[in-house]
């Protein structure tokens, strides 16, 4: 992250984060039991922080007389109701920080489609953290700021930090949670930087409407899953698989466990109560497509896909274009998004309002 760059007036302090949005390898489905509200995972997971897909959100704190309630305004729509709360929410945990009763002013852009399978929350709260601590003049780590990102949507633990990332469950150890915003056991940390390999999520969007369960609903309904348990069990063997392929940048030791774990976590999805079934027809059109590429035509190329009908396959770069173009062609495909491993999160100077 760089320094700290907040401004305006004394009455108002502003401050911009770019944050990269992720995708993860081992995918983190289910909050431990008792700690829903601190998502505290079920298993550790390890993701590849996004260059291209990223959110910018400024945030401007003024005194409360100044402002009579918070506004957040996302892509140019003012959020209201369950989607506005859970901001208020995280800003709240900001001020309880500060130590300050101040109200913000909102405004994030994202340059992908929300709510559609790519993590937009990831990189919303990462940037949002990282904004709102800065403008309100908190010293806080990039792991401190992790811990307080991960309360606002647990994948944004690992949006804190670029290039390759694992988040720690960090709490079966411990006897008991606490609730304190900084306790920092359940955080991430960069496993290799953004430069050490040269990987591509090629993102086939078959949809852009919004998901009708967010993955924050979702992650209480885990348990109820017969198949969260069987999930959990292999997840550990996964993890270490998938550190061992990043160090070595060993494709094929990855590819298989990234497509492993993303069908374990649909088919906890599919299973749970009441059952949450995000794929849509082309979500198969384009999983179909991607093994016979790869078992008939020898592509090198994997799928992964989150809470949400779009696919995102996996390549080295020497093969992004082959694959863009394939998938590409597919009739179900409606746009087709590539990134490469991207930095932690950013201050800008220039503001969005
Ligand atoms: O951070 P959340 O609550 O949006 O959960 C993200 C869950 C998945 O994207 C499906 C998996 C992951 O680890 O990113």
């Amino acid at each position: 992250m760089t320094g700290r760059r907040a401004t305006g007036s004394l009455s108002e302090r502003k401050a911009t984060c770019r944050a990269g949005s992720n995708i993860a390898f081992i995918k983190y489905w289910g909050v431990a039991d008792g700690a829903e509200d601190l998502n505290i995972p079920l298993n550790n997971s390890i993701s590849m922080t996004l260059a291209d897909a990223h959110t910018t959100t400024t945030v401007a704190w003024n005194d409360s007389a100044c402002l009579p309630g918070d506004t957040v305004v996302i892509d140019g729509v003012q959020l209201e109701g369950a989607p506005a709360e859970r901001v208020v929410a995280h800003l709240d945990r900001l001020r309880a920080l500060a130590g300050v009763s101040d109200r913000a002013r909102v405004v994030s852009n994202n340059n992908f489609p929300m709510a559609s399978g790519i993590a937009s929350s990831a990189s919303g709260f990462a940037a949002l953290t990282v904004a709102g601590a800065a403008a309100l003049g908190l010293r806080l780590d990039a792991t401190r700021l992790s811990a307080v990102a991960r309360q606002g949507s647990g994948s944004a633990s690992r949006s804190l930090f670029g290039g390759f990332v694992e988040w720690e469950q960090g709490w079966e150890r411990e006897v008991s949670v606490s609730n304190s915003l900084l306790d920092s056991r359940s955080v991430a940390h960069q496993i290799h930087d953004d430069e050490h390999w040269a990987l591509r999520d090629v993102i086939a969007i078959v949809s852009t409407g919004a998901k009708r369960v967010s993955s924050s609903g979702g992650h209480r309904l885990a348990a109820t899953s017969p198949f969260s348990a069987a999930r959990t069990a292999s997840v550990g063997a996964w993890l270490d698989t998938v550190r061992r392929a990043i160090a070595a940048r060993d494709f094929s030791l990855l590819g298989p466990v990234l497509e492993a774990d993303a069908l374990a976590m649909h088919a906890v999805m599919m299973t749970s109560a009441p059952s949450l079934l995000y794929w849509q027809p082309g979500t198969l059109e384009v999983l179909q497509a991607v093994r016979a590429w790869r078992e008939e035509e020898g592509v090198p190329v994997y799928f992964t896909i989150d809470a949400g009908p779009n696919v995102h396959l996996m390549c080295e770069a020497d093969a992004a274009a082959e694959v863009e173009r394939r998938v590409g062609a597919l009739p179900a495909v409606q746009r087709v998004l590539t990134s490469g491993p991207g930095t932690g999160p950013q201050l800008l100077d220039g503001h969005l309002f």
